[in-house]
């Protein structure tokens, strides 16, 4: 499997890459990334019956909320629901100041959920981590057990993903590469740029 994310990755990193083939590499990384999140939900055996023969299925047994991060958070999306169906959606904007490297929360609107429902965060760049801080803390204040979430991200800095592991230990991360360090703009090196730009085509 982290062969498949390399390739992909290799497509993301290229800066000649075009922003048709940047959003394709980004859609199939994120597939391989929503297989291994799958993996972390528990699910039950199911009977059922195929046209020849009864037998065992197993099918997820939990809530689940998908929590995206605006703006970069919500590529990830579709291609998340095509696995979770019917999962609710909780979206989150936090953006962070380009001078201070700060993050902010600036939006949230939560669904209903209880202790047992799994809430899978979407972002694909963990920089500073402080993002992932104020969504992993806003998820604390609202009672979800730290070990029901999962964080799905496709590149962090060591720094960001170390901070979130030390704050919040019984996070799952789900991620296709730590890099190597941040740079003086808080940039991931080597890293693939800036995500929302390149993906929304906001660059200069
Ligand atoms: N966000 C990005 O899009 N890229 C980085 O390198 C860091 C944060």
């Amino acid at each position: 499997m982290q062969h498949a994310k390399d390739i992909f990755l290799s497509i993301l990193r290229n800066k000649t890459t075009n922003r048709q083939a940047f959003r394709e590499a980004a859609t199939q990384l994120t597939h391989l990334l929503a297989h291994e999140v799958l993996q972390h939900l528990p699910t039950q055996n199911i009977p059922l019956e195929t046209p020849l023969a009864a037998t065992q299925g197993i099918a997820i047994t939990t809530d689940v909320i998908l929590m995206p991060i605006l703006r970069s958070g919500i590529t990830m999306l579709p291609t998340f629901i095509s696995y979770v169906p019917q999962a609710r959606i909780a979206v989150i904007g936090a953006r962070r100041d380009e001078e201070t490297a700060e993050a902010h929360l600036y939006y949230q609107n939560i669904p209903p959920h209880t202790k047992n429902t799994r809430v899978i965060i979407l972002d694909p760049m963990i920089a500073t981590g402080g993002t992932g801080l104020i969504a992993l803390s806003l998820l604390k204040t609202l009672g979800i057990p730290e070990s029901n979430i999962i964080f799905c991200s496709i590149i962090c800095a060591p720094e960001g993903i170390n901070k979130l592991k030390t704050q919040f230990p019984p996070v799952i991360h789900v991620t296709a590469a730590i890099d190597d360090h941040l740079n003086a703009r808080k940039f991931i090196v080597p890293g693939i740029g800036d995500f929302g730009d390149r993906y929304f085509g906001t660059e200069g």
